[in-house]
């Protein structure tokens, strides 16, 4: 079976990746259908074709990992192996960094909030989505402020760092691009600053690792997270990888069959439980091995496509949507770097006059284009640039105010920006062409129009 399929031609990073989706037609309120614009990459990335056909072409091999002897469970523990590997290479780990498949990154990072020392100090900004934010233990937890500039977030680690009681383990969470914003944080001078003053630092890389490269042993963090389902593989798997010292040593986060090596009747009538000290201690309970294969096809696919014309691509979309989005005077973008700092395919903004759930439900029922609107799980964040306004309550009654959020990448074509810009100033200059009403505490289309 095809396991590793033979590297397809490259594929030109000037034109889209191939996804699946791009032909579903979705029907709009004022009548007949569109092709679906998806525009919300930053909660769920369409899978890419190359994954779902790698997915397809091992699901009849497919078999039990780590507990079988048959052909078909050793072909699936060699497969979901591998794939750790390839991972591996994908986020340039160290020789001995561990690659731990985990649900998402949610999971990722509460498995490192489970594993650390007891009394380990955690450092976290405020500014951060609530998987990097709500993990860690209460009293544990230093918040910094939100930084105006890159380097003020530098300056605000290392001033906390510096100010703290001296002694035990200390622990940075921060992350590599916003999913409010896009924004990219410095994380090389961040892990430059924690290491100088002894701390280690994880990397939530949700939203970086599918726009950019993440390289661990030359950004120098001690930890990284990601999830698949932002990574083009949408099976239910993600990741933490890193420094195997904290891993090794702690109490299993899952305990159960896979991470136990030995387990027996201890004379008192207890059980004595010998871990494993590999991967498989944190990973107990049957492996989701089309999870994981299907991440090691998209880091493969990712590869091979080259992130430099990736990049390139994804940053004439960025400056096209900001170009745009500039030209209509009723729509603010949100930053909390300043306008110009780089960004991956991320924006949310806010539009004078508009409830944000109106907008979008507009944006969806009347041209196709599914983005989110929201605190984006990241309230903090969304407050601290918003503030505590209202906003009108055409749709919803009055609101505390919150933004639209518009996300893109390696699958996007250049139509789907197009007809958002379109259809943001249609929206901004003509109104919406049907009347909505609230369901459940959302925009809906109002049955009958206006
Ligand atoms: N973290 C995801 C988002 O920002 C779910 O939408």
């Amino acid at each position: 079976m095809p396991v590793h399929p033979a590297a397809p031609a490259p594929v030109r990073a000037t034109t889209p990746l191939p996804v699946l989706g791009r032909d579903v037609l979705v029907p709009l309120v004022t009548g007949g259908e569109v092709a679906y614009a998806a525009l919300d990459y930053a909660a769920s990335a369409p899978a890419l074709q190359r994954v779902w056909d790698d997915v397809a072409a091992y699901a009849p091999y497919y078999g039990s990992v780590h507990r079988g002897a048959g052909y078909l469970s050793q072909l699936s523990t060699d497969l979901f192996e591998q794939s750790r590997v390839e991972v591996a290479a994908f986020l340039g780990c160290r020789a001995d960094d561990q690659v731990v498949f985990t649900r998402s990154t949610t999971d990722s990072l509460n498995l490192l909030a489970a594993v650390v020392p007891d009394g380990t100090r955690v450092f976290v900004f405020e500014t951060e989505h609530h998987a990097s934010l709500l993990p860690w233990r209460d009293g544990d937890v230093t918040y910094l402020s939100a930084p105006r500039t890159p380097a003020d977030a530098v300056a605000l680690l290392e001033r906390a760092l510096a100010a703290r009681e001296p002694g035990g383990p200390v622990l940075v969470c921060v992350t590599g691009a916003s999913n409010v914003t896009g924004e990219l944080w410095p994380v090389r001078e961040l892990a430059a600053a924690a290491h100088a003053h002894g701390a280690r630092i994880v990397l939530d890389a949700a939203q970086l690792a599918p726009h950019h490269p993440v390289d661990v042993a030359e950004l120098d963090v001690d930890w990284v997270a990601f999830s698949g389902h932002k990574l083009y593989a949408p099976f239910g798997s993600g990741v933490l990888a890193g420094r195997a010292d904290w891993l090794r040593e702690a109490e299993p986060y899952l305990a159960g069959g896979g991470a136990s090596r030995r387990v027996a009747r201890r004379a008192d009538g207890g059980v004595e439980v010998d871990w494993h000290t590999t991967e498989a201690r944190h990973e107990a309970g049957s492996p989701n091995v089309i999870g994981v294969y299907a991440i090691a096809s998209a880091c493969r696919a990712l590869r091979e496509a080259g992130f430099d014309g990736l990049v390139e691509r994804e940053q004439a979309l960025v400056a096209r949507v900001r170009e745009g989005l500039a030209g209509i005077e009723q729509v603010r973008v949100l930053s909390l770097f300043g306008e110009d700092a780089p960004r991956v395919g991320v924006l949310s903004f806010v539009v004078d006059g508009w409830n944000s759930s109106h907008f979008a439900a507009a944006l969806s029922a009347e041209y196709g284009i599914g983005v989110r609107d929201g605190l984006f799980c990241a309230h903090p964040l969304v407050r601290t640039l918003l503030g505590d306004h209202t906003e009108p309550g055409d749709c919803g009654g009055d609101t505390t105010l919150n933004a639209v959020r518009v996300s893109f990448g390696a699958g996007t074509p250049d139509e789907h920006v197009e007809r958002f810009l379109t259809a943001v100033a249609a929206l901004v200059t003509d109104g919406a062409r049907w009347r909505y009403r609230t369901e459940n505490g959302r925009c809906v289309p109002a049955e009958g129009g206006f």
